[in-house]
């Protein structure tokens, strides 16, 4: 695995601009080649069977286009429903954000009782309830599908009263009197790499008793592990980094100039 190519991190839109963050915080000599599928955002409402469809286009594109030393496949609802099959297909290394999630959940969880948030085809799925269940079969999980928070999120809405109240909404059957777990949750899994940018809301409904985890700091974790241990770590003292969208590309600049605090150049990429 050669040290000096970039890591390709591939999402439905904005998300996986998240676990970017992270990447570029943890791994400052790594260079990045960012994929968002504007066009074809939210994947979380689409089939299983259009979402592997849509993820080998993007590894694919990744490969010609970024010629990566590893790709990270920062969609959850990707990760669920493709990991498996397009890792076999690609000759790229390839990580998802399930595993690493529920790692996080698990070591954050005092009660053994965590909720998920996710996209609906995530849920569906049943990936987290795997992946948390195989680290511990007596954890109790509560999974939680909400819609409409992707659109909202790419509309450019995270920070607003409709984000709250559907927050408020999808947070209620986690949450103590509601909860099928009494007495509610202790750890809320943000399932989905678009929720972090309504965190806000999330941890001001789920409460100082309850923790809000991501998996953006334990998929650095594992990209780290996985370039040291082949000796592929990047030896640059700097990194370049690019960001592309099918379809809009004023939106998700717009996410990602307030995210990096610098002026961010989306360039246009073509799936087929
Ligand atoms: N960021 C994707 C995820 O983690 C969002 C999926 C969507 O486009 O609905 O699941």
């Amino acid at each position: 695995m050669p040290s000096d190519r970039p890591i390709g991190v591939f999402d439905s839109g904005v998300g996986g601009l998240t676990v970017l963050k992270e990447l570029r915080k943890q791994l400052p000599g790594e260079s990045t080649v960012y994929l968002g599928d504007e066009a074809r955002m939210p994947y979380g409402e689409r089939e299983a069977a259009e979402v592997v469809l849509f993820t080998r286009q993007a590894i694919r594109w990744l490969a010609a286009n970024a010629d990566p030393k590893l790709v990270v496949v920062a969609c959850n609802t990707a990760t669920a429903v493709a990991l498996e099959v397009v890792r076999e297909e690609s000759g790229v290394p390839i990580i998802g954000v399930v595993r690493p999630g529920a790692a996080a959940a698990l070591s954050a969880t005092s009660r053994r009782a965590i909720g998920v948030l996710a996209t609906r085809l995530t849920v569906r799925s049943g990936a987290y309830y795997r992946a948390l269940r195989d680290l511990d079969p007596l954890v109790d999980v509560l999974q939680q599908p909400c819609p409409t928070l992707v659109p909202l999120i790419e509309a450019g809405k995270a920070r607003s009263e409709e984000a709250r109240a559907a927050v408020r909404q999808y947070m209620a059957p986690l949450l103590s009197e509601g909860a099928v777990v009494a007495p509610g949750v202790d750890t809320v899994l943000l399932g989905c790499t678009h929720y972090p940018l309504m965190r806000w809301a999330i941890e001001e409904i789920a409460g100082p008793s309850v923790r809000v985890v991501d998996s953006a700091t334990t998929t650095t974790l594992a990209v780290r592990e996985v370039l040291a241990s082949h000796g592929a770590l990047s030896r640059a003292s700097s990194a370049e980094h690019r960001v592309f969208a099918t379809g809009e590309r004023e939106r998700p600049r717009a996410v990602a100039r307030a995210m990096f605090e610098e002026d961010v150049e989306v360039e246009e990429a073509t799936l087929s």
